[in-house]
């Protein structure tokens, strides 16, 4: 592996407010959507039944997202234990309700305000480059109870009001953003990103695609804020990015995993990287019977603001089949699609594939011809510490290796890599689960599902590989 890596690669790791800060009611933070969306495997079932509308039922259901990792409170030795491993960058996201409790208020609360200063002179002080996502799952609750989330048009002011504040006031001392987490992510669960349920448009390809026309509008705005506020500032698209396989060589499925892969993979980030709709956009609304409302002067801000490149997730790739009503589906693989007898799963189902990897980096490098930045990727798995309370997880450090190297063969192959930040470098409460116990992290917290535990953290045998890693700058691996 030597040299693969450029002298500032930006090597670090990545978390969502939601998912570490618990503290979900104090200092004036208003409930976020995932503060009303219960725990357990069967979360993103639950959310998705015709009943779901946001109301809390403790007697039933538990809330792990209030409690979380306690990093409100704890940033501080969190942030030592990511310096100590050598970060250059951290990636987190601000809770939009610490700043406006609601969505709607005009003035933000100087209490949240304060709180990510001080994290983000944590993260200064130890050298560490903050890389900060906008909204990261987290929409105030009260923008999709009462505006029916993102596809109404008013939440494009909101957000703007949200940006601009956050922009402004941590714009001179971070330099590295982005807009929405996973924009894309919506065509398979449009609750986290869009604030949909059922009741309010999460099946019906109008409100989605609606919704992702709002966010375009306001990531522009946010892109525009941005530049105007700092010339240094690079801000992103952030996108969910599986590699598709069509099942075999039969034309049809080869020709649905081209459609697959503009619907979504694509359709997004080449309105945000590209500055306008691309060529199938047509046809895709009018297949699903869509009708956009643009407004005069959002196609100009689209096309004025850009992204300036391009971060992504990568944990899965999927396998595309329409011809083989017998194929084996990928139970688990959160996108769905056919088994690939090729790849094992994680304990999730979720298949893990490292030259995939290699071909999102190619595939998106080919596309966009900008900077791209890994910020996420890992290994969700159940961990057991001994009496010492050490993980030797040879699993995730197998994973990482595997993905680390696809990355050195793609700047090889030409690619313009900025980073990589893997997912949950501290464990954290999943997304899809609302599980602990699907962790990812290089530091191990003790806590349970039920958010029972001392909280202590822990340094799992990961750690200490990926402090080698990074002193080495990816060399030794
Ligand atoms: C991404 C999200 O989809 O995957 C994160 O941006 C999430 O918020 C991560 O936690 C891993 O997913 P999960 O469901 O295993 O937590």
């Amino acid at each position: 592996m030597k040299g693969k890596f450029p002298q500032d690669f930006m090597w670090g790791g990545a978390t969502a407010a939601n998912q570490v800060e618990g503290a979900y009611d104090q200092d004036g933070k208003g409930l976020s959507i995932v503060d009303a969306i219960p725990g357990g495997k069967d979360r993103l079932k639950i959310v998705s039944s015709p009943e779901f509308d946001f109301t809390l039922d403790p007697a039933n259901h538990t809330y792990p997202n209030h409690k979380g990792i306690d990093h409100y409170h704890r940033f501080q030795e969190d942030i030592a234990l990511f310096a100590e491993m050598g970060f250059k960058c951290y990636r987190f996201s601000i809770a939009w309700t610490r700043i406006y409790p609601n969505g709607v208020e005009q003035e933000p609360e100087e209490a949240g305000l304060k709180h990510y200063d001080q994290v983000i002179d944590a993260c200064i002080a130890h050298g560490i480059e903050p890389v900060i996502t906008i909204s990261h799952y987290e929409m105030p609750l009260h923008l999709a109870t009462a505006f029916g989330g993102w596809k109404n048009r008013e939440l494009i002011g909101h957000f703007e009001r949200f940006a601009r504040t956050v922009l402004t006031r941590y714009g001179h001392k971070v330099k590295y953003w982005m807009t929405f987490n996973e924009i894309n992510s919506a065509a398979h669960f449009p609750i986290m990103s869009q604030g949909l349920t059922v009741k309010t448009g999460a099946l019906e390809a109008q409100a989605k695609f609606q919704a992702w026309h709002n966010q375009f509008v306001a990531s522009s705005l946010a892109v525009k804020i941005a530049h105007e506020t700092n010339a240094q500032i690079q801000i992103g698209c952030m996108i969910l990015f599986a590699t598709n396989y069509a099942y075999d060589c039969n034309p049809v499925n080869q020709l649905e995993t081209l459609k697959e892969t503009q619907a979504f993979n694509f359709y997004c980030a080449d309105v945000q990287a590209g500055g306008k709709y691309p060529y199938y956009a047509k046809s895709l609304w009018q297949s699903q019977g869509v009708e956009l409302d643009i407004q005069p002067g959002d196609l100009e801000l689209i096309k004025q603001h850009t992204v300036d490149y391009i971060g992504f997730s990568y944990y899965m790739s999927s396998t595309i089949n329409k011809t083989n009503p017998d194929a084996v589906t990928a139970q688990g693989n959160l996108l769905g699609g056919a088994r690939n007898p090729f790849l094992e799963a994680s304990d999730w189902g979720w298949e893990i594939d490292p030259v995939g990897l290699r071909i999102a980096l190619n595939q998106l490098y080919d596309r966009y011809e900008k900077p791209l930045f890994i910020v996420e990727n890992g290994l969700g798995a159940v961990d057991k510490p001994d009496e010492n309370h050490y993980i030797a997880d040879d699993y995730r450090i197998n994973y990482l290796r595997q993905h680390i190297e696809a990355m050195a063969e793609a700047i090889e192959d030409g690619v313009e890599l900025m980073g990589y930040t893997p997912w949950g470098c501290i464990d954290l409460v999943s997304m899809s689960t609302g599980e602990m116990s699907k962790r990812y992290g290089l530091i191990y917290v003790d806590l349970d599902d039920k958010i029972s535990g001392t909280g202590n953290r822990y340094r799992k045998k990961s750690f200490h590989w990926y402090q080698k890693v990074i002193a080495t700058n990816g060399e030794d691996i």
